[in-house]
């Protein structure tokens, strides 16, 4: 029997939730969308669904990119700060989950926990979305790919090079990603923080049977050779905020500068590209870079041509739309 693209029904909680088939198939259907909007054309697939976004963390990108994608196919979307609603005060998450499964036809939750999204998944009975989570990013993955396939035209056989907090949400879901995708991925971290042993391990194994592979390493300077995508994240993620002074001792040496990007060797022949998820610390336009400068990148790298960041953030809603359509409608 031939397996099905579609994720008719699911959630989506962690990238690995995805068959090979399921991913690409999100992919070309982001693309599409992507297509489509450039030339005007909106949909009304998601006619009549309404989406919960239950937001217990901070979120420009995401919160727009799934309210702006439910609109332009018909749908609607409401925003439930985790202040304004009783989640887990006055009732327990369970019982929140029962109620707007009653009401609405799929939810996506940004928080702390990966418990969390799993309770709203399996007691809510509608598709639940990963909005980024303590331990995964998934959305954000997807518009990585998109935009990693868009410049490149493919993604097999390139090699990504994450710098900076090589254990968080982000790049634990990248490593994922990029070996889903047969990619040889490096996470370049100072040891205290390497990626979980077994996370890269099952990677391995993944981008082994792909013909990608995964390393680790602590060297920026020999990690970004022959890169064609260079990756950073923040130093502190959401959550984190009491490591500062701790992160910024560690990550110093990591920043992402034209020195490094120079040692990937593909300056001058486009192959190279740079992404960050962002919100990103790389001018003096906020209050803690007016004090200290810039942290993961320099203003000069995130905004040089070959910086894709843009792109990428775009790209969330594309992909974003491509699965509240594929777990809604087919
Ligand atoms: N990249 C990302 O998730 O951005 P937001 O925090 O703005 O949603
Ligand atoms: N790792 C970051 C990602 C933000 C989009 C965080 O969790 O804060």
């Amino acid at each position: 029997m031939k397996e099905s693209a579609s994720l008719k029904g699911r959630s989506l909680l962690r990238l690995d939730d995805l068959s090979d088939i399921e991913l690409f198939h999100l992919l070309n259907l982001a693309e599409d969308f992507k297509r489509k909007k450039r030339l005007g054309i909106r949909g009304d697939s998601l006619r009549r669904k309404n989406i919960a976004l239950i937001f217990e963390k901070s979120s420009t990108r995401t919160r727009c990119a799934f309210t702006v994608a439910a609109r332009d196919e018909g749908g609607g979307a409401e925003y439930l700060g985790t202040h304004d609603i009783h989640f887990g005060k006055k009732e327990s998450i369970i019982d929140t989950a029962r109620v707007l499964g009653r009401m609405f036809d799929g939810i996506a939750f940004r928080g702390f926990k990966q418990e969390t999204v799993e309770q709203l998944a399996k007691y809510s009975g509608i598709p639940v979305w990963n909005a980024l989570t303590d331990d995964w990013h998934p959305t954000q993955v997807l518009a990585d790919l998109l935009t990693i396939r868009e410049h490149f035209g493919k993604l097999k056989g390139l090699k990504v090079v994450y710098i900076g907090d090589g254990r968080n949400n982000v790049a634990n879901t990248l490593m994922i990603g990029c070996a889903r995708t047969g990619m040889h991925f490096v996470d370049c971290a100072p040891a205290e923080l390497a990626p979980p042993a077994a996370l890269c391990q099952e990677a391995a194994a993944m981008a082994a049977e792909r013909g990608g592979s995964v390393t680790v390493s602590t060297n920026p300077l020999q990690a970004v050779e022959d890169a064609n995508v260079v990756y950073t994240d923040v130093w502190v993620s959401m959550g984190e905020e009491k490591k500062f002074e701790e992160r910024l001792k560690l990550l110093r040496p990591y920043q992402i500068n034209m020195d490094l990007m120079k040692r990937t060797g593909h300056l001058d022949d486009g192959q190279v590209i740079f992404l960050h998820c962002l919100p990103a610390f790389h001018d003096y336009h906020t209050e803690l870079t007016q004090k200290i400068g810039p942290l993961e990148v320099t203003d000069d790298v995130f905004e040089a041509s070959f910086s894709r960041v843009f792109d990428e953030a775009e790209n969330r809603v594309h992909t974003i739309k491509a699965v509240m359509v594929s777990s809604l409608v087919a």
